[in-house]
């Protein structure tokens, strides 16, 4: 898998993406959203792949958006273009896998937005994650108005997006926005590590799990626990349910085909 503005690596079942527009921070213009968009299809149907991790490499995650590439627009531009962020951000949230974001240095605008995407987020204690687009005269545009308040709560949000401030990555822990905090050198360690812990696990289980979540949040309670119920009796026709519980009654650790 080849491209211009990102790296994409596969090892032992786990594909990794750095960002790579080192000169402008990482910053994301529409070419990246479109060959995040194709990594992300692409990576989705490759059974070799059972995880995924994004990165900006070990100096910074990203800058935001292509503030050059958007101060050309205008309304009518934006309203009708093809929204290449909102494509790219819904296939990789929707991976039929785990995604980790892998965070060193500024993750701001959309790519704080980026990191919300995925399912996890490991940060350097480096770290520093805002949405600074009030500072722009714009709102965030890539998810953070929508994906922000559901993960740390609406009054954490609205803080940061009104006021356009940046946290560090302790404070980033405390609100929940990062998972784990760990020192620079070795966050991507650290995203392999969860990474291996996930893939170790049934896939099939593992992906129902993460549909329900995300599917989850777009419903309300009662119609949520039915479709998990679907879900949880799905997994009974598969090999890894048989496997999964009959290693616990043997004593011995499952062996999961994903299947
Ligand atoms: N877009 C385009 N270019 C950017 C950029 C961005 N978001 N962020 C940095 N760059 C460029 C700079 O213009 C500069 O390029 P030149 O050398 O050609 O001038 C280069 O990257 C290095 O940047 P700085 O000199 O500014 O580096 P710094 O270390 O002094 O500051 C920073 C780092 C605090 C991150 C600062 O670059 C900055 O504030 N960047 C913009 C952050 C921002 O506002 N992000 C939100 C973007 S809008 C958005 O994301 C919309 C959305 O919701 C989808």
């Amino acid at each position: 898998m080849t491209f211009e503005t990102l790296l994409v690596e596969i090892e032992e079942g786990i594909a990794t993406i750095t960002l790579n527009r080192p000169d402008v921070l990482n910053a994301l213009n529409s070419q990246v959203f479109n060959e995040l968009a194709e990594a992300a299809e692409n990576l989705s149907v490759d059974d070799s792949v059972r995880a995924v991790i994004i990165t900006g490499g070990d100096k910074i995650f990203a800058a935001g958006a292509d503030i050059k590439e958007m101060v050309l627009l205008g309304a009518v531009d934006v309203a009708t273009g093809l929204r290449p962020s909102k494509i790219a951000f819904e296939r990789l949230e929707n991976m039929p896998k785990p995604v980790i974001a892998a965070i060193n240095g500024y993750a701001l605008g959309g790519g704080c937005e980026l990191t919300l995407a995925a399912d996890v987020r490991i940060a350097a204690d480096n770290a520093q994650f805002g949405l600074p687009e009030i500072k722009l005269g714009i709102l965030p545009g890539g998810g953070g108005t929508q994906r922000l308040p559901r993960l740390i709560g609406a009054g954490k949000a609205k803080e940061l997006i009104f006021s356009g401030d940046l946290i560090n990555a302790e404070e980033a822990l405390r609100v929940g926005l990062v998972n784990k905090v760990v020192p620079p050198d070795q966050v991507l360690a650290e995203a392999r590590k969860m990474a291996e812990k996930f893939v170790s696990r049934g896939a099939v289980a593992l992906s129902l799990a993460k549909t329900c979540i995300n599917e989850g949040q777009r419903m309300d309670l009662e119609i949520g626990l039915e479709y998990e119920h679907k879900c949880f009796s799905l997994l009974f026709a598969t090999e890894d349910q048989k496997e999964g519980m009959k290693a616990f009654v043997e004593k011995r650790k499952p062996n999961f085909q994903g299947k």
